[in-house]
């Protein structure tokens, strides 16, 4: 069996380009006792893997050149030799499975799905890792009450958009943060967010934000640092948590990005920020599912997708999301 795979051709500098990836193939072993062989439906394209593209180790081991990347993705077992597994199972792999036609797996990591319960793209999103991530994030480290002011950025995102009905939900006042004027009518219209405003139109971030939010902001989901940072640390009110789930604004950066320059407000203001990664976070799993599950069935939960077509076009897809080009979660299909 062939698979055919994107991989990494060069380390980008700065903003990456189609340059930086090449389409492979390669021959899988034959099955062994205990394996699957899975044929990917459905790939997650996730600006995390920017930071895996570095060479570097953080809190995940760094891609190598010319192997598959990993990552999220949904398939069909097409051979099984797993107790566990069925030919004709659906399955979701979090990170070995990645952007490759055909895998073989030990079953580590693979997770059977029901796709009579919820279209299969969605166990990448709403049901997979970016909603997982919104509801940790949030509920653990936001602990929004009812009546508070949530005010998330990169809110039209795969995670942002789920943090803002989330919060919703929980009965706050949310402000929302994107980058077009279709991104906002969608926030407003269908998302029923209370304010939202276009980052990259009007006076200045800070001045938007203090528009959209006169009590405040009482939790701050991050997901592109920067100046939407200094802009929710002046505008917190005492005993805000900020939850620091990601900084798109800073992956391609060349240089050591020049702010925030008004830290004090943590001290003054007895902020609390918490960083976390959803790797850490699996207790909350079973919760998430169920609570999700239920949400999307009572309608309460919306979400849209952008769909790239073939595997050639997870490059693509990927530089799409630093140029705002996906509302709700941006995926290939194969
Ligand atoms: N901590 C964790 O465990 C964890 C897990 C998953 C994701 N994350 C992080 O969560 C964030 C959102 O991820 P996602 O998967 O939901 O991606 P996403 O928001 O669906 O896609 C990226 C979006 O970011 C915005 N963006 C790109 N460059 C920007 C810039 N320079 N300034 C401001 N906004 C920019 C774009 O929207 P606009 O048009 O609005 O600019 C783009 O559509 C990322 O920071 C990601 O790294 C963290």
């Amino acid at each position: 069996m062939q698979s055919r795979y994107v991989s990494l051709a060069t380390r980008p500098q700065g903003m990456p380009t189609l340059e930086n990836f090449s389409i492979l193939e390669r021959e899988l072993p034959v099955l062994e006792e205990g394996q699957v062989l899975v044929q990917n439906l459905w790939m997650s394209v996730d600006p995390y893997m920017r930071g895996r593209m570095e060479g570097i180790s953080t809190y995940i081991e760094p891609f190598q050149i010319g192997e598959p990347l990993e990552g999220g993705c949904v398939g069909e077992i097409l051979k099984s030799t797993h107790p566990k597994f069925r030919s004709g199972d659906k399955v979701v792999s979090g990170m070995e499975g990645g952007w490759q036609s055909h895998y073989i797996s030990n079953g580590k990591g693979l997770m059977t799905v029901d796709e009579s319960a919820a279209p299969l793209s969605l166990f990448l999103g709403p049901l997979g890792m970016t909603g997982f991530t919104a509801y940790a994030g949030l509920q653990r480290y936001g602990q929004p009450k009812p009546g508070e002011t949530v005010f998330v950025s990169g809110a039209a995102g795969a995670v942002g958009s789920m943090v803002c009905q989330i919060a919703g939900i929980l009965d706050c006042r949310v402000v929302a943060s994107a980058g077009s004027e279709e991104k906002i009518k969608w926030l407003l219209d269908d998302l029923k967010v209370d304010a939202a405003f276009n980052y990259r139109e009007g006076e200045s971030i800070g001045k938007e934000l203090a528009r959209c939010c006169p009590q405040g902001v009482d939790v701050y989901f991050d997901n592109v640092g920067g100046e939407h940072l200094q802009a929710a640390l002046n505008q917190a009110n005492n005993f805000a948590r900020f939850v620091m789930c990601g900084m798109i604004e800073q992956y391609n950066l060349e240089e050591s990005p020049a702010g925030p320059n008004n830290l004090i407000n943590i001290v003054g203001k007895r902020l609390k920020i918490s960083g976390f990664v959803i790797l850490d976070e699996s207790d909350l799993q079973a919760e998430f599912v169920r609570q999700m599950s239920q949400w999307l069935a009572q309608g309460r939960i919306h979400y849209k997708e952008t769909i790239l077509e073939g595997l050639e076009s997870a490059p693509e897809a990927f530089l799409g999301l630093f140029q705002g080009r996906n509302i709700g979660k941006m995926l290939v299909k194969l």
